[in-house]
């Protein structure tokens, strides 16, 4: 595990950014791993700015979202793959058709799951997978439980993700109760991991996430196990 420690959130989104930058100089196919919420923002902006001034190109990348809410459409703008629509994808060269996220919306959601696993096993796991954290520990939507589950699946969100989450939603009964994500597996198949971890907030978690017992009850907490797990954190959140 390597720790790049940040001064703060424009910091921490640079210096992640970086670690993006030459992911995609080195290997212009990679298969990115992507994640929505704040803590990621800062990075997506620098990743357009890089794009902007003539150095990255996305022609040739794949993404794979963490997650997507179940119920909401593409068009709702609190599903997340309106967050990487408006927030980087229309922004750079990469083609729709190589961005994926799970569809919130399919009928047969187990079924979703499924082709979204098989997506995530055809590229063989990503190269690069990105992460925040959630106050709880969760990483994706892999919500503390008494397993980890491997492979992507719906979940029941935290009574503590959906209160943490209400703060996008005009209320917190807007926010929805199910979300498919990627599974512990899908995550840890990735060849580098990259976690983002911001705000005084975040610092008892992220404490009991790095050194804390590997648990399924702190899901983050299986990282410490990846064989090539960055973080990129700010002063706030390291104590
Ligand atoms: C959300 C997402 C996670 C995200 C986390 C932290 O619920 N499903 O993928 O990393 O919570 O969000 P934020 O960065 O806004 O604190």
């Amino acid at each position: 595990m390597r720790i790049i420690k940040a001064k703060n959130y424009d910091d921490m989104s640079r210096k992640a950014a970086n670690i993006f930058f030459s992911q995609i100089i080195e290997k212009p196919d990679s298969v990115l791993g992507l994640a929505t919420g704040s803590s990621v923002l800062g990075l997506y902006e620098n990743l357009i700015k890089f794009y902007n001034a003539g150095d990255l190109d996305f022609s040739g990348i794949n993404t794979v979202n963490l997650d997507e809410y179940v119920g909401l459409s593409c068009n709702n703008d609190q599903s997340y793959r309106y967050y990487m629509d408006n927030n980087l994808f229309k922004h750079i060269n990469i083609k729709p058709e190589n961005t994926n996220l799970p569809d919130g919306l399919a009928k047969d959601i187990s079924a979703e799951c499924a082709r979204y696993n098989s997506l995530i096993e055809g590229f063989g796991g990503a190269d690069i997978q990105l992460l925040g954290l959630g106050l709880n520990g969760h990483v994706g939507f892999n919500e503390p439980d008494d397993i980890f589950v491997k492979e992507t699946h719906v979940v029941d969100l935290d009574e503590s993700t959906i209160k943490a989450n209400s703060r996008f939603f005009a209320s917190e009964s807007d926010v929805p109760k199910q979300a498919v994500t990627m599974g512990i597996k899908n995550i840890m198949q990735a060849k580098k991991v990259v976690l983002c971890v911001s705000g005084v907030k975040k610092a008892k978690i992220l404490r009991e996430v790095l050194y804390g017992d590997v648990t399924p009850q702190v899901p983050g907490s299986i990282l410490q196990f990846h064989p090539d797990l960055i973080v990129v954190a700010d002063e706030e959140a390291i104590i």
